[in-house]
């Protein structure tokens, strides 16, 4: 049985305390105060987002794998054997084993994750049950560039993996420009296999993050807890609570913690004051049409050229390749 001191190396370009220090002050000096979303995912932050996906009211891990399980051998077949898979933001790597299951012959599994523990974790997990891929995990922040480590044999093509929708997490000129760079990395044999949230009723998105259990709520406020305890905070979890709204214009569900009442708090030795009412924006989720997704694809270089979905269309999961 693997130990924590036999886990496999993992190749550690992880972010500093010092980049979230930096920037949790640089945000929440801003009017619209805000802190990049990728900060909700330490160790707690990543155990309650796998609590999430389960929720009744979210919607997207479900349908995502009831489509890949629909399509698994067409979507085996597109990709084609010897590949390089590279996954962004991999957590637990729940979805990737229908994958590992019906891809021919891959040169190599590389889950990339921010979160350094939950990673090796599901690194080791994933290597014990399949012997024969090479897993390769990256700790790093992939908004910024990291290595990609050779495979032990030579792969035919590297094929990204990006489920979730968390493409959605970007907003729509970032997400340009992170899939220009997702480009370059697979180049032009290579290709992009990623799931892709749908515009659909507001109540249904709604719910989806402000669930009445209260998850997700736990979720968006375990970003206080964490400047608690690594920047010296002084945040009552009690003075803020989970707000969600929906963006017409943006397209984006959009959350935030809200301060029930004018307070101060220490973040960081620096003083930060809220008026009653006033938000801490933590995260987009934006939403997308078919075209919507296909042109912003074509401005980043990529050609979408397969689109699954679910018989509500509430989820596609598309297969992009890179166009001459
Ligand atoms: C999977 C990261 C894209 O935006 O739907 C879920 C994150 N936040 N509930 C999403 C999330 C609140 C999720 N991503």
């Amino acid at each position: 049985m693997p130990t924590s001191t036999d886990a496999r190396p993992v190749l550690d370009e992880a972010p500093t305390t010092e980049s979230f220090r930096t920037a949790v002050l640089t945000g929440l000096q801003k009017t619209q105060k805000r802190i990049p979303s990728k900060f909700l995912y330490d160790e707690r932050g990543s155990e309650l987002f796998d609590r999430i996906c389960e929720l009744d009211e979210y919607y997207p891990t479900r349908t995502e794998m009831g489509i890949m399980r629909r399509n698994i051998d067409a979507m085996a077949e597109t990709i084609g054997p010897r590949t390089r898979l590279v996954e962004y933001g991999s957590g637990s790597s729940l979805k990737t084993r229908i994958l590992l299951d019906h891809l021919e012959d891959l040169a190599s599994y590389v889950p990339v994750d921010i979160s350094k523990d939950h990673l090796a974790a599901a690194a080791d997990a994933l290597a014990e049950d399949y012997p024969a891929i090479p897993v390769q995990p990256v700790c790093a922040d992939y908004t910024t560039s990291f290595e990609l480590p050779d495979p032990p044999l030579p792969a035919a093509c590297t094929v990204a993996y990006y489920p979730g929708s968390t493409i959605g997490n970007f907003r729509r000129d970032d997400a340009r420009a992170f899939l220009e760079r997702v480009a370059r990395t697979v180049g032009e044999d290579g290709g992009l296999l990623i799931g892709v949230d749908l515009k659909k009723d507001v109540d249904v998105l709604k719910a989806a993050y402000d669930d009445s259990e209260g998850v997700t709520a736990a979720f968006t406020k375990n970003l206080l807890r964490r400047m608690n305890r690594e920047l010296d905070a002084t945040f009552d979890l009690e003075a803020f609570e989970h707000q969600v709204v929906w963006n017409a214009d943006r397209g984006c569900i959009e959350s935030h913690l809200r301060s029930t009442t004018a307070q101060t708090v220490s973040v960081a030795g620096e003083t930060v004051e809220f008026e009653e009412g006033e938000t801490i924006h933590t995260e987009d989720s934006h939403k997308y049409t078919l075209d919507g997704f296909a042109a912003l694809a074509n401005k980043a270089g990529f050609e979408v050229s397969r689109v699954w979905t679910d018989d509500r269309s509430y989820f596609s999961v598309q297969y992009c390749t890179v166009g001459a």
